[in-house]
C-alpha cells in the first residue's frame, strides 16, 4: 500500500458527505485547521448557515441517493473547484430501527441507499481520478452495529455490515493503485443521530404485540443514550485527520490498518465479537472439517 499518497507537506482537498450535523459539521472547522482545504456537502447547503464559499471552502449540494450519472457530474465540479479530491469522506447516514416482521423491504432499501448504495456510488465516482493520479485515500464512517446486531436494529446494522464487507474488498482492489481506505469503526458518539428528528423507528399499526419489548427496549435506549454517549465526536474527527495526514497519535504509526474503532465501547464490542467467533469455531470446528473434498489442500487459499 502506497504510504505516500497524502503526504503532509501540501494541503490536502477533502470531500466530506452530510456536512449539515454531527461529524460532518465537525469536520469542516477541523480540516481548516490543520491547513487543508475542504469541499463541504449537503443535501440542502442551505442548510449550512456557518459555512460559506472561500478560498478554502467549496460548497457542493450532493445528495448522496442521487443518480450515478449526477454522482459522477457532482464529482467533476468538485475535483475541477480545486484540482485535485485528495481525500473522500463517506459519512451521511442515518439511523432505521425495526423488527423483521414489521419492517418494510422500501424502507430497508431506502437505509441502504444511503448508508451503502450512496457510499459505494460516491466513491465509485471519485476512484478513477484517483486511480489516474495513483493517489487518495477514502474513509468510510463505520460502526459497531457493523459488528454486532441487536435486537431491532436489523436495518442499519445489514447496511453497516455491508459496507464492511464491500470496503474489504475495496481495499484490496485499490491498495496496489497508490489509494488508501479506512473503515472508522465507531462506538456511541454524541452527535444529533439519535435526535427524535434523525433517527427513524419502524412500527406498523397496528403493531405486532410480540415485538413490543424488543422495539420499546431499543427505542428506550436511544431515547436513554441521546446526548449521554460515551464518544466525543469532536476527538473522532481529530484522530481520523490524523490518521489520514499521519499527524499527532497516528505521526509515529508505520502502517495504519484498514479498520480504525474509535470509541472505548467499540473496542470492546469488536473484542467480544472477536473472542466469541473464535470460542464458537473452536466449538464445531470438526464439524466444520468434516464437509471438505479429500482433496481440499491442493486448492488456493480464499483470501
Ligand atoms: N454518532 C454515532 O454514535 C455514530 C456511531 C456509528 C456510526 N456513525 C456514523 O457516522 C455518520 C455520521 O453520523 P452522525 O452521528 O454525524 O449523525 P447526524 O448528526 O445525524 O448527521 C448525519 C448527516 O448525514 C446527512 N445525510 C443523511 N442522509 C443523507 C443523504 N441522502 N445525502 C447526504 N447527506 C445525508 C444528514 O444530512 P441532513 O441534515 O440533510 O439529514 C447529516 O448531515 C453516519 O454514517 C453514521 O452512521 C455515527
Amino acid at each position: 500500500m502506497s504510504t505516500n499518497s497524502t503526504a503532509k507537506t501540501r494541503p490536502l482537498v477533502w470531500l466530506v458527505t452530510g456536512c449539515t450535523s454531527g461529524f460532518g459539521r465537525l469536520f469542516v472547522p477541523a480540516i481548516l485547521a490543520r491547513g487543508d482545504r475542504v469541499i463541504a456537502t449537503a443535501r440542502d447547503i442551505e442548510s449550512l448557515p456557518e459555512i460559506s464559499n472561500t478560498k478554502d471552502v467549496f460548497l457542493l449540494q450532493l445528495d448522496v441517493t442521487d443518480s450515478q450519472e449526477s454522482l459522477y457530474a457532482k464529482a467533476a465540479t468538485a475535483i475541477e473547484r480545486f484540482g485535485e479530491v485528495n481525500v473522500l469522506v463517506n459519512n451521511a447516514g442515518y439511523v432505521l430501527s425495526g423488527v423483521w416482521e414489521e419492517v418494510s423491504h422500501e424502507q430497508v432499501v431506502d437505509q441502504f441507499r444511503t448508508n451503502f448504495f450512496g457510499h459505494m456510488n460516491v466513491t465509485r465516482a471519485f476512484l478513477p481520478n484517483m486511480r489516474s493520479r495513483r493517489s487518495g485515500t477514502v474513509v468510510f464512517m463505520s460502526s459497531i452495529a457493523g459488528w454486532l446486531g441487536v435486537a431491532a436494529g436489523g436495518p442499519y446494522s445489514a447496511s453497516k455490515f455491508a459496507l464492511e464487507g464491500a470496503v474489504e474488498s475495496l481495499q484490496k482492489e485499490v491498495c496496489t493503485l497508490g489509494i488508501r481506505v479506512h473503515l472508522i469503526v465507531l462506538g456511541q458518539f454524541r452527535t444529533s443521530i439519535l435526535d427524535d428528528n434523525r433517527r427513524k423507528i419502524s412500527r406498523p399499526n397496528p403493531a405486532v404485540d410480540d415485538y413490543n419489548s424488543a422495539v420499546n427496549t431499543l427505542a428506550l435506549r436511544q431515547v436513554d443514550t441521546n446526548g449521554k454517549q460515551p464518544g466525543n465526536p469532536t476527538l473522532a474527527v481529530e484522530r481520523i485527520l490524523d490518521a489520514v495526514r499521519r499527524e499527532g497519535m497516528m505521526a509515529t504509526r508505520e502502517e495504519i490498518p484498514l479498520r480504525i474503532v474509535l470509541g472505548s465501547d467499540a473496542g470492546q464490542i469488536v473484542r467480544a465479537q472477536c473472542l466469541e467467533t473464535l470460542q464458537q469455531l473452536d466449538k464445531l470446528q470438526e464439524i466444520g472439517r468434516s464437509t471438505d473434498f479429500l482433496d481440499a489442500r491442493g486448492i488456493q487459499d480464499y483470501k
